[in-house]
This record gives structure tokens, sequence and C-alpha cells, in this order.
């Protein structure tokens, strides 16, 4: 994953900066810190991490330690087509686990990353509620049932196609302005 933040992150960042000063430096006000942290950037990048340790005068490790332990916080950012793939009961029982794989396979990341160009993010998540439609995976907001092994690479296929076609229509666009 490539840690070099956005123009916007950085921004974000400066703005988390500015906020720290309204807590008090007590390491019970970590888990409020982290939340603003996330809802400001989305996710707790390495340097938000250094930034909030620095400020409440704990080791990042401690940040980290502390963080990891509750699955509200992400550390990648979404992806601009987030994957969710349904592991309820349900789901598990009927290859849920399978198709996580695939997805895992076909883009080269584990679930809880985000591709380095930051296309796609894979997350696992409990029961979404249509199990009559297990196993399910969630792209973007589209609810995909009945998922199969075969079915993930076209999926993916799709998304790629019609990222070409919004190009070119850019690229077309452009030139006939
Ligand atoms: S277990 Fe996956 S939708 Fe219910």
């Amino acid at each position: 994953m490539n840690d070099e933040l956005t123009p916007e992150e950085k921004e974000a960042l400066k703005d988390v900066a500015s906020k720290l000063g309204s807590f008090e430096k007590q390491r019970g006000n970590l888990i409020p810190i982290l939340q603003m942290v996330q809802e400001k950037l989305s996710y707790l990048p390495t340097q938000a991490i250094k930034v909030v340790s620095e400020h409440l005068e704990i080791f990042e490790s401690e940040v980290y330690g502390v963080a990891t332990f509750y699955n509200q916080f992400r550390f990648h950012p979404p992806g601009k087509h987030p994957i969710k793939v349904c592991l309820g009961t349900a789901c598990h029982v009927r290859g849920g686990g399978i198709i996580l794989e695939n997805f895992e396979r076909k883009l080269g990341i584990h679930y809880g990353q985000t591709t380095p160009d930051r296309e796609f993010s894979i997350e696992k998540v409990a029961c979404v509620g249509c199990c009559a439609l297990a196993p399910v995976a969630i792209i973007d907001e589209t609810v995909h049932g009945h998922m199969a092994p075969s079915k993930v690479e076209g999926l993916l296929m799709r998304i790629e196609i019609e990222k070409e076609m919004e190009e070119r229509a850019r690229i077309k666009d452009e030139s006939c302005g």
C-alpha cells in the first residue's frame, strides 16, 4: 500500500491537528480522538497515528494496539469501489469464504486492505440481511447474490470496462469542448 497522503488528506490531517487541542492529554481520550480522525480521513493513516501519539504523549505502538482492538477503525483508505463479502452464517455455509479468497487473489490484497491505485478495497461483513441470496457480496452499493468464484472475475472486469468507457467519454468530451 502506498502510504502517500492525497492533497485532500493532507488538508484533513492539518484540520485533525488543529482539533486535537480541544482534547485534553489523557489516555481516556484516545478512542474519541481516533473516531474524530477517522471521520475526517475515512481511515487512520500512519501520519495521523503519529500526530495522535505526540498529542497524548504515548507511543505510536500503544495507539495502534488500542485501535486494532476495535473493528470500527480502518488502517487503509476505502477504495473507490468497496467490496464487502458477507461471512454471516448463511453465506459462510454456502461458501462465502471461498468468494472472499477469490476477490483477494484477483486483486492481490487481503480483506481490510486497498489496492495501491485505491480503486478497490475488500472487507468482510456480518449478515447483510439477504440470506436467501447467499453467498452475497456487495460492490459499491449493489448486492450480488448467489455468488460463485466464476462470477468474481466477471464483476471485476465489468468495473474495469465501465471505467474505460468513462475515460473514453471524458477524452471525447475534452476533445470536442
Ligand atoms: S448471512 Fe449473508 S446475507 Fe445473511
